[in-house]
């Protein structure tokens, strides 16, 4: 726990109130305001929460105007470039990166969770032939809750282990099913000689008539994709964890309620929305028309996979992201990719445009994951889906780390009433 060290002064109306401030590790200090209402009779308000803490935390750190990001400490590029998915998770979870020993025993743990209860099979075909894969997901991983009794009990430590390598474990299998389920192919099982991204890819590509050969470079592009995802501190999906288990819900529906968030087009949904975009501009000639519409604040148009709440300079996961993209092209052999060439533009007319860069818009990470992940074999109903695979950790992590909090508090903000104030009722007759 922080140490107060000191204080900011409150005054308005005839009072002035002491609140303590605390010292981060890195990053701006903090004004405790949790006692505000009971010495003051007052309310801060902040919607979208743009200028509020809500948590204390140890697992990752962002410094938006440096276009810095940390897990443990460790930076984001190092880690994609030198560690791998299962690592980082290992690192977001325990908090330090694992010996050999370690890293093998947490390996095992993981590849030995990845079946599904086969009655969960049941819960697919429940859904529409078409449904997307998104739609799956946020019942299936619910649904965990209805087979997995043995780890919901979030006060039991060893309950809540087992919670979170199933989870991670387990959603791969899921993500690869939903999408099996959606383009009407039978699932394939988890095999336990892959390692995590390969049997994703073999989960999703391969089909019982023919022999499917994990692609080494893909299977590593795949890796670096999770891990790029993997954790994001206090973004609106993990915040949306926190308060859901906030309630003592168990983690599997708290998981579930984080899927939801997620697939908005503001969040996880950006990479699906980018691809469709860059499609539908197709050619460079068109980018000015996409442009202006982007500026016109009566187009409710966006320029996706461009801004983010915390990076204002640049986003540290689409350097690597950008670089990967033109490595697995180029691997794969796929030349003179119009996406890519649109994209390249794209970024180059929207940051040599002065309204982007007054408004500090920069390409964030899903600006170029689309187009890897079209690369390797995806349809965009998969992006979101890869993404809150990948994201499931740092949710895990997040929520792991607060239930053992023991002071945690049920997450209750208090609002700016501006309706009506009291008034009697008036029967119907009379209105
Ligand atoms: N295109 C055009 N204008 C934009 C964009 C954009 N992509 N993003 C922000 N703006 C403008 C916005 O209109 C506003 O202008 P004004 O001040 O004149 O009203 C200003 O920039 C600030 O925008 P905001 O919506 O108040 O900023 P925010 O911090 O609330 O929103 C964001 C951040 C990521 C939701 C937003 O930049 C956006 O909608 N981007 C497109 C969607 C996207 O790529 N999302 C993925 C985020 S990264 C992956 C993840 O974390 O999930």
């Amino acid at each position: 726990m922080a140490e107060s060290t000191k204080t900011a002064t409150l005054s308005f109306d005839d009072k002035t109130l002491e609140l303590p401030m605390f010292s981060p590790t890195e990053g701006p200090d903090v004004i405790d305001i949790s006692k505000l209402y009971a010495q003051g009779d007052v309310f801060t308000h902040d919607p979208g929460f743009t200028s509020t803490s809500s948590c204390e935390s140890t697992i990752t750190f962002i410094d938006g105007a440096e276009g810095v990001l940390l897990h443990r400490g460790y930076p984001i590029g190092q880690l994609a470039e030198k560690s791998h998915f299962l690592e980082v998770c290992y690192l977001l979870l325990y908090g330090e990166l694992p010996s050999a020993a370690q890293l093998e025993d947490f390996e095992t743990r993981v590849t030995r969770h990845t079946m599904l209860h086969e009655q969960m099979v049941n819960f697919f075909r429940g859904f529409r032939r078409d449904a997307h894969p998104m739609a799956i997901m946020v019942g299936v991983v619910g649904a965990m809750s209805a087979f997995y009794h043995d780890s919901t009990d979030i006060n039991d430590p060893w309950q809540r282990e087992v919670a979170s390598i199933r989870l991670i474990a387990k959603m791969p299998t899921i993500a690869a099913w939903a999408y099996k389920y959606h383009i009407g192919q039978p699932f394939v099982y988890p095999r336990n000689d892959l390692d995590y991204a390969s049997n994703f890819l073999r989960m999703c590509f391969a089909v019982p008539a023919e022999d499917y050969e994990v692609d080494p470079i893909l299977s590593r592009a795949m890796d670096r994709i999770f891990t790029l995802h993997a954790d994001h501190e206090q973004n609106a999906s993990t915040s949306t964890v926190r308060l859901a288990s906030s309630s003592g819900a168990n983690p599997f529906a708290c998981i579930a309620a984080g899927i939801a968030c997620l697939w908005g087009p503001s969040h996880g949904g950006a990479n699906q929305a980018c691809l469709e975009m860059l499609r539908e501009i197709g050619t460079v000639d068109r980018i000015p028309e996409f442009i202006a519409r982007a500026k016109d604040k009566n187009d409710p148009f966006r320029l996706m996979g461009f801004g983010h709440r915390v990076y204002k300079n640049f986003d540290p996961r689409a350097t690597v992201m950008k670089q990967s993209a033109d490595e697995v092209l180029d691997l794969l052999g796929v030349e003179d990719n119009p996406t890519l060439q649109v994209a390249k533009e794209l970024e180059k007319a929207a940051l040599a445009d002065p309204y982007f860069a007054e408004k500090k818009l920069f390409p964030n990470v899903d600006f170029y994951s689309g187009i890897i992940l079209e690369a390797m074999g995806f349809p965009t109903s998969m992006f979101t889906p890869i993404f809150a695979l990948s994201r499931t950790i740092g949710w895990v992590s997040q929520w792991k780390e607060m239930i053992a909090d023991p002071k945690l508090k049920i997450g209750r903000p208090r609002q700016l009433y501006t309706g009506e104030s009291q008034r009697d009722y008036v029967d119907v007759e009379n209105r």
